[in-house]
């Protein structure tokens, strides 16, 4: 495992902006964050095996529609040559697939989320499915030959990621994208971004009834909220994840709300549990396992791309923590 200290140069001069802002509200960063792959992997989430390993899952890059990485002990990473989207559904556009996340269903099969671009739709993204196999590294095939979540005269909707409660009952969370995808990008200041909860069936598939907003963006958060993510404790807590700022803002972060019912209200912690300093740019796009394990991404190599980062968190404390 790479130390980040030797990583600590990247940023410094970007810094003072951070602090100077008085809507920065960081907690008191404890726990080891490290390294986990050195390439282009943003947006990262996970699954584990059957066979006790680890898959990761990232945002186009490296030739890759949806990229792989596969780890055995989730601190050493491998980047896969497997490109796990090889198959387009015909709404989507061939560039720009964001932030995948794959569940493992009952019956043994992988089911990815991801956004992708609308044909026609002025560069705006919508959720769809692929299906797998018993293989985590895919192939995923589109399931629709429409998107699963697409509220384009909204701004689209990006960022899915599945959660199955307790009882078995499934959900997908995602971003609606007001702020246009860009950030404020010539769009309205203030425009609302809500976090979006969708009931599944077990198929992880098919929708049932309507989505119900859970989190939107408040003005400590800059344009926008995005990249939920929702995992529970093992005392009963909801936690959802989530970035706010845009993504290539140094206060681009990771923050988190709880609840104590699914469907909220969701409270928010108010401050950044990861964010920039003198070993992180810009993180962000975290996924978190109900055992506390967090991947997520930061700008890195002198701010040209996002690699992946791994931590471990305290779920179990009152304001939770790196451990
Ligand atoms: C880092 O990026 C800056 C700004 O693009 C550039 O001027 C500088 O040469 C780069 N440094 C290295 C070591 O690549």
């Amino acid at each position: 495992m790479l130390s980040l200290s030797r990583f600590a140069v990247l940023g410094l001069s970007l810094i003072p902006a951070v602090f100077s802002s008085p809507l920065y509200r960081p907690s008191k960063r404890g726990g080891t964050i490290a390294l986990a792959l050195n390439t282009d992997f943003p947006d990262p989430a996970f699954v584990q095996h059957t066979d006790g390993s680890w898959y990761a899952f990232g945002t186009n890059s490296n030739g890759k529609r949806i990229q792989v990485a596969h780890s055995t002990d989730f601190e050493s990473w491998t980047l896969l040559q497997d490109e796990a989207l090889p198959t387009l559904s015909g709404w989507e556009t061939e560039v720009n697939h964001w932030a995948p996340d794959v569940i493992r269903r009952s019956d043994g099969k992988y089911v990815m989320y991801y956004s992708a671009e609308y044909q026609g739709g002025n560069g705006h993204h919508c959720i769809g499915i692929a299906l797998g196999g018993d293989n985590p590294v895919g192939p995923y095939i589109p399931v629709s030959n429409s998107p699963f979540a697409c509220p384009l005269d909204q701004g689209g909707a990006i960022d899915a990621a599945g959660f199955e409660d307790e009882d078995g009952s499934r959900y997908v969370v995602y971003k609606v994208d007001g702020n246009g995808g860009d950030c404020v990008n010539g769009g309205t200041p203030g425009t609302s971004t809500p976090i979006m909860l969708q009931p599944v069936q077990e198929d992880g598939i098919t929708s049932v009834g309507n989505p119900t907003k859970i989190l939107d963006r408040d003005e400590s958060e800059g344009p926008l909220v995005e990249a939920p993510y929702l995992t529970k404790t093992s005392d009963g807590k909801y936690v959802l994840f989530y970035s706010s700022h845009c993504f290539n803002d140094p206060n681009y972060d990771v923050r988190y709300a709880t609840a104590s019912s699914i469907t909220g209200p969701y409270t928010k912690a108010g401050f950044s549990l990861v964010y920039t300093d003198d070993k992180l740019y810009g993180p962000g796009g975290a996924t978190v396992d109900a055992e506390g394990r967090m991947l997520f991404h930061g700008w890195c190599n002198n701010n040209s791309m996002r690699c992946m980062y791994a931590a471990n968190l305290d779920l179990g404390d009152e304001r939770i923590a790196l451990a």
